[in-house]
């Protein structure tokens, strides 16, 4: 038995497998509190509520998490202030400020796989250095939200470990070296901090106090790759709080346009992927304007036509990540004295599906392939209107695995083969799938682009909207 586990930003979720063929035997699930700033602590609580009892029927774990945390501990190993998030977006500042020290958006793609985002460890850091000089000087080594938690289960806590996945999304990792270029996490942070070990991802990470083998673990994209058994070729989309298009590639992937990342896999491949802010929060937005659940909302999308009577909106609310516009909010465009709720709630779930659309765009574009297979994840994909409307703005046939916690199956997926020590992971069954269809509706997302070209210098940083 192995156990796998998801540190979100929701939630920790832990799932126990059979080791030899993949079977889910049991699962447990514990909440994070909300809000872009977290105690790590709480992290250890949720883990001691949903992992810690199935852990014991376990012979390995390892633990997949959200992305990109920073946590910060001082020499003795305590944490020095609470973990800013992927999602937290205070360092856009120092994220632009990075990229001109870097020599600009290419040589910073270059260097670190990436255009740097407020995302993105390394600004986190540099913020740290600029408002808080004594906690930054007090960090002696910075780790990611799965590292720490590997580290808080180590029997030996000298250990500090990670793996490729996590450790390309910190904006010191270097794909060319495929290792750390500590300089960068100098430059940000003022100092050289101690960081983990990078580990491959099959290899043993050391052990827990009762001899359970633990595994590298992975950050949460690519663990979800690694449990769908995602395959060259193939494009997953997650509709989560945030959306995520994301790819298996041969070789590391350098956009300099900073709409895809340059991410290592948590196969020994590399996983360029485009994040968007902005995904299920739309649906619930237009939910709570328009008063209805979930299953409201999709009805009343689908009473209107493709386009919505006119009416589009693009989603930026509080700020956007792909395409970068930290300041932008929404725009609402074409609203007439006959606009129907019904309009809206399509135009909401359009909005959704075109600005994940322009995702898998860019990801053909960085990585000269054009996508044909669409395996699609995530709580936005119950919504039938989602499932309707998504290959005809995708214009794509779209994949629905069966209902699964991929990136907890990723981590015991990962567990199981540090276990048997193979090369190639072991040979867990692809999750049975559903394929939808749908006529085309191309004009739906030309209508979108049109808006988001026409708004490009709206909530830019750095742009002054009032001269507008
Ligand atoms: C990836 C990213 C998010 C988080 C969510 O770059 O920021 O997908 O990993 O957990």
């Amino acid at each position: 038995r192995v156990l796998g586990v998801d540190s979100s930003t929701q939630s920790t979720k832990a799932l126990l497998f059979d080791a030899a063929d993949g079977t889910l035997l049991e699962q447990r699930q514990a909440p994070h509190p909300d809000g872009t700033e977290v105690d790590p602590r709480a992290w250890d609580e949720a883990f001691a509520t949903a992992a810690a009892p199935l852990l014991a029927g376990a012979r390995a774990a390892a633990v997949g998490g959200q992305q990109h945390g920073m946590i910060c501990l001082d020499q003795r190993g305590e944490v020095v202030r609470p973990a800013l998030l992927w999602n937290d977006v205070r360092s856009a500042p120092q994220a632009v400020e990075l990229i001109k020290e870097l020599g600009g958006p290419a040589e910073c793609a270059r260097r670190t796989g990436s255009v740097l985002v407020q995302s993105i460890t390394s600004t986190k850091l540099r913020w740290l250095r600029d408002n808080e000089p004594e906690a930054a000087e007090q960090t002696a080594a910075v780790l990611l939200p799965h590292d720490y938690l590997t580290w808080r289960l180590q029997s030996d806590p000298e250990k500090l470990i990670t793996d490729r996945s996590d450790a390309s999304g910190t904006g010191y990792f270097s794909p060319a070296l495929n290792g750390w270029d500590p300089e960068l996490a100098t430059m940000a942070l003022g100092h050289e901090p101690r960081l983990p070990e990078i580990l491959a991802p099959n290899a043993v990470a050391g052990q827990t106090r009762d001899g359970i083998l633990l595994g590298a673990g992975a950050g949460d994209n690519a663990a979800a790759a690694l449990g769908l058994g995602l395959r060259p070729g193939q494009v997953l989309i997650s509709l989560g709080t945030s959306g995520v298009a994301t790819t298996v590639a041969e070789r590391p992937v350098a956009d300099e346009s900073g709409m895809v990342a340059g991410f290592a896999d948590a196969t020994g491949r590399w996983l360029p992927i485009a994040v968007t802010l902005n995904c299920a929060r739309i649906l619930q937005l237009a939910a709570r304007l328009l008063d209805v659940d979930h299953a409201g909302l999709s009805s009343l999308a689908l009473a209107a036509p493709p386009g919505a009577n006119g009416l589009t909106l693009l989603p930026y609310l509080d700020g956007e990540r792909t395409p970068n516009r930290p300041d932008a909010h929404g725009t609402l465009q074409g609203l007439t004295s006959a606009s129907s709720r019904e309009d809206l709630a399509r135009a909401a779930i359009e909005a959704m599906l075109c600005s994940v659309a322009d995702a898998v765009a860019a990801l053909d574009a960085a990585t000269g392939s054009s996508t044909r297979e669409v395996l699609m994840v995530g709580g936005a994909t119950r919504s039938p209107a989602v499932r309707e409307l998504a290959p005809a703005i995708l214009q794509l046939a779209v994949s629905l695995p069966e209902d699964g916690e991929y990136v907890a199956r990723g981590a015991a997926r990962q567990a199981a083969w540090a276990l048997a020590g193979t090369d190639a992971p072991p040979d867990w069954p692809q999750p049975s799938v559903q394929t939808f269809t749908a006529e085309p509706t191309p004009e739906v997302l030309a209508a979108y682009r049109t808006l988001r070209d026409r708004t490009e210098d709206w909530g830019t940083r750095g742009t002054d909207r009032q001269a507008r």
